[in-house]
């Protein structure tokens, strides 16, 4: 048996199905993401674990005990919210300490521990800064350390990155990675940003509208995304009918849609002799966008446009309007379901 199951696990609000058979798994140790947009269960499924809903129907197992019915302070689970949730008279200190105390532990050992925790999120000269002392990250790893604290069977975090600013929330993506493999603590880690998840996790659980469209290893989903969802929620795929692509490439693709990640398409000019062997398309230049280290070309094939993404030279090597020919290997052709 894993470590955390979910299995056949609804969830009605009123008539709103918004969990539909949820089958999931999570091994001890992993850190695992539920990533999907705004509204598709992901946070329902945390607090399902928590015991912050009840379930419709279902059962949800975490070391090996059924723990569908029993209450949220019996079940051991830590959970980190969007939102900071501290308490604003508290100290970082007095924070993390809070659950401790109420366990009824001794003050030293809970001196010690709040010690050790603070120092392993990096806020040893914070500890007797209150809330409104602290910027919005520091704030937040309050959060996690009162969470880590408690030393629980799970950690659940829904969003805890979501209001830092770009530079911080990469750097504290790293942290709580490094942290929580130095703790070997299983989590379950929500987020609707595809950059995040390829970042964190050891496994993804791509979801859609209350079901699990696809599961499997960070690079899996961005390689071998299945279908049109999927394809269209993770790597900034081309997503074209089959169909179009066939009659403008001469290749009998089956399925609805194809579906062609930007860096895998090769450019030259029209005039160039063939350099790869391949799918081979002829288009025209629309625009380019550079994106970061890349250049990301507009490319009208006909019937359809595609992205190609070529690495970033002060050289410009298309312009609008220029005949270009694009090539890609076969095999990054992928057929969605
Ligand atoms: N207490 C509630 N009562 C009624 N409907 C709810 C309740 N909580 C959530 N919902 C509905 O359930 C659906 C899933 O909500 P949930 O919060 O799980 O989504 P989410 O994936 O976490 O979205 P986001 O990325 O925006 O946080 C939404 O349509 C929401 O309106
Ligand atoms: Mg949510």
């Amino acid at each position: 048996m894993a470590y955390i199951e979910f299995v056949g696990v609804n969830k009605y609000f009123d008539k709103t199905h918004v969990l539909k058979d949820i089958n999931l798994t999570v091994e001890h140790g992993e850190f695992v993401t539920l990533l999907g947009p705004s509204g598709c269960g992901k946070s329902t499924l945390l607090r399902c674990l928590a015991g912050l809903e009840t379930v419709s129907s279902g059962r949800i197992f975490l070391a090996k005990y059924e723990i569908t019915h029993l209450e949220p302070q019996h079940r051991d689970v830590g959970m980190v919210f969007q939102q900071y949730s501290l308490f604003p008279n508290m100290t970082a200190a007095q924070n993390t300490a809070f659950g401790l105390k109420i366990q009824g532990m001794k003050k030293n050992e809970i001196k010690e521990k709040v010690r050790s925790v603070l120092d392993l999120l990096g806020l040893q000269d914070r500890a007797d800064y209150y809330p409104r002392q602290l910027s919005g990250g520091q704030q937040q790893r309050v959060a996690l350390a009162r969470a880590i604290v408690m030393e629980p069977k799970v950690l659940l975090l829904d969003e805890p990155l979501s209001a830092i600013d770009a530079m911080l929330r990469r750097n504290l993506q790293i942290e709580i990675r490094r942290i929580q493999r130095s703790l070997n603590m299983t989590t379950l880690f929500v987020t609707h940003d595809q950059d995040e998840a390829m970042v964190m996790s050891d496994r993804i659980h791509l979801f859609n509208v209350g079901h699990i469209e696809q599961s499997g290893l960070p690079t899996e989903l961005y390689t071998r995304p299945r279908t049109k969802f999927a394809a269209s929620f993770i790597g900034h795929y081309n997503i074209v009918p089959a169909a179009q692509f066939s009659a403008a490439s001469g290749w009998d693709l089956p399925g609805t849609d194809v579906a062609v990640r930007p860096e895998v398409i090769g450019i030259a000019a029209a005039g160039l002799p063939a350099e790869e062997q391949g799918i081979e398309l002829r288009g025209t230049v629309r625009g380019s966008i550079p994106h970061g280290n890349i250049i990301r070309y507009t490319v009208d094939c006909g019937a359809f446009r595609l992205n190609a993404d070529v690495l970033f030279d002060t050289r410009v090597l298309f312009n609008e309007h220029d005949e270009v020919r694009l090539s890609i290997a076969a095999e990054n052709v992928l057929t969605l379901d």
